[in-house]
């Protein structure tokens, strides 16, 4: 694989998307806090290095900064935002801070003095950018010459060709630079001269090699969720090493309608692999009586989790290693500007302790990737689109959408409901517009009318959400006839709801699931 490109992050809350578009082009990119120590830095071996943004000012006496060796490395360094002005600040120009700070889109034109700049190689005269600064330069570092500029702002986009060192003013990354991602490949392909080589298939031959000379002749263990993250973990495995993994499916009755049988026909069946399922439905059921807090609920269906799971993986001898689908995000050390400790909200079902607690050792095969990553891997893997391109599905399942009582009965109202919504979703193609689409099955009744009978039934709240990461949502503006359609179908088709409700409440304010 070509060399990577490194980079070090300010605090921008945009530094993902830089390492995803990198990646997008074929280059595989990696995401380091500022503050790395410098041998940390060098050892990584970047190709070539991009500063990301952030919201301090250079010019304040605890802005995160890092030494002038970061422009002495040998490769091309590339500037954004805060990076520029960092980049001008260290090397010598001056940076003013200023009180109007420029935050949207924006106009830049191309100098034409510098039309043969490899940076600026098939980007249009004028184009429109996603601008964004509080500081302002007011004097170039010696060897740079202005690349592009806007109306209000000179410095849009500054260069020194010899050094392979570049800034720009706007944010490359997001879409609302429809060229940005154009300017990267001019930086990462012709500049740094890296080939564009980071492809899925290359990915699987070299994870496939790694799992395989990391576990050895071991047993693996794998927890099968049904969800895309464990699926691509356990498909991986299966095609690294064989009859050496054991999967293990918990169905603690708070599934997906299906979810079990596809489970067993895709990893039984199709993959062959050895797949235990474990009904343990009465056991979560009995614990979780007579129970309405919905941490307590959570606390209950984590900690029996771990204990079914646990006992079910003693029975298998010799296993020595556990597979997780730890993703990249999970991975990244946070750069945070604000800090300060946060407030639980929810406690997450994990299985983050399990490992040590059995003496497992712990393989992570997508611990390099991001969640459209993971997905377009599922692909080359063989599974199946549907399953590829699934919404995601909270550890504790339909229990954290049925607030109340959790009984046998609900959840079967609860898990017909669903079906419903995401069968029509489907059909009507708005499931891949949603981040995640629920139903919530609210513990209160109200009086209906079906043919001559009064009914007194629970009422079902529905919700669909678009994100990008579950940290922040908005509701969907699903269509009326949609919303008409799935309301009249569950509450003609499902036993207990004859009301339903469409949730708009983004989040923050609201969370996404209910509990
Ligand atoms: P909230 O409800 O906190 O959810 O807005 C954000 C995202 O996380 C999912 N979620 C979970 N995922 N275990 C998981 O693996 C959990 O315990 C859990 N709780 C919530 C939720 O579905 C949404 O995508």
């Amino acid at each position: 694989m070509s060399r990577p490109v490194l980079i070090l992050d300010f605090g921008s809350q945009y530094t993902q998307l830089i390492a995803r578009r990198v990646r997008e082009l074929g280059v595989y990119a990696e995401i380091y806090p500022f503050n790395r120590p410098q041998s940390e830095i060098e050892a990584f071996g970047a190709g070539a290095i991009i500063l990301s943004g952030g919201p301090n000012s250079v010019t304040s006496p605890n802005a995160p900064t890092i030494g002038q060796w970061i422009f002495d490395q040998g490769v091309p360094v590339l500037g954004i935002c805060y990076g520029l002005q960092l980049t001008c600040h260290l090397l010598g120009g001056r940076v003013a801070a200023s009180d109007d700070r420029e935050y949207g889109p924006a106009e830049i034109r191309l100098r034409s003095s510098a039309s043969d700049s490899k940076i600026l190689q098939g980007l249009s005269q004028v184009q429109g950018v996603w601008m964004s600064h509080g500081d302002r330069v007011e004097a170039l570092p010696e060897g740079f010459s202005i690349l592009a500029e806007t109306d209000s702002t000179p410095y849009a986009m500054i260069g020194c060709e010899h050094r392979q060192v570049y800034g720009v003013q706007f944010h490359p990354e997001v879409h609302h630079t429809p060229e940005g991602l154009d300017l990267l490949r001019n930086f990462c392909l012709s500049i740094a001269g890296l080939s564009n080589d980071w492809t899925m298939a290359d990915f699987l031959d070299r994870k496939a090699d790694e799992i395989r000379s990391q576990v050895g002749s071991d047993r693996v263990i794998c927890g099968l969720s049904g969800g895309v993250d464990s699926s691509v973990v356990a498909a991986l495995l299966q095609r690294a090493i064989g009859d050496q993994l054991t999967c293990i499916f918990v169905d603690h009755g708070m599934l997906r309608q299906g979810e079990r049988e596809q489970v067993k026909t895709l990893f039984g069946s199709h993959f062959q692999s050895d797949l235990r399922v474990i009904d343990a439905e009465s056991e979560f059921l009995s614990a979780l009586e007579g129970v309405t807090d919905p941490e307590q609920k959570r606390k209950i269906i984590g900690r029996l989790f771990v204990e079914v799971f646990e006992r079910e993986a003693k029975e298998l001898a010799g296993a020595k290693w556990l597979a997780q689908g730890t993703l990249y995000p999970d991975v990244i050390e946070s750069v945070s500007p604000l800090g300060g400790p946060s407030v639980t909200i929810k406690s997450h079902h994990n299985v983050g302790g399990l490992p040590e607690r059995m003496g497992l050792g712990l393989v992570e095969p997508l611990r390099e990737l991001f969640k459209d990553e993971v997905r377009l891997l599922g692909r080359e893997l063989g599974l199946p689109d549907h399953l590829v391109q699934r919404h995601p599905f909270p550890g504790p399942g339909l229990a954290v959408r049925c607030p109340g009582l959790i009984t046998r009965s609900r959840l079967e109202t609860l898990r017909a409901a669903d079906h419903i919504l995401i069968e029509e979703l489907y059909s009507t193609g708005w499931y891949h517009r949603c981040w995640q689409a629920l139903c919530v099955l609210l513990p209160v009744r109200s009086v209906g009318v079906m043919g001559d009978e009064r009914t007194y039934e629970e009422v079902l709240s529905v919700r669909a959400v678009a994100s990008t990461d579950g940290m922040t949502a908005d509701w969907v503006h699903l269509p009326h006839d949609v919303l008409g359609k799935i309301a009249s179908r569950i509450v003609n088709e499902v036993r207990g709801v004859n009301r339903v409700m469409y949730d708009i409440t983004s989040k923050p304010p609201g969370t996404i699931e209910w509990e």
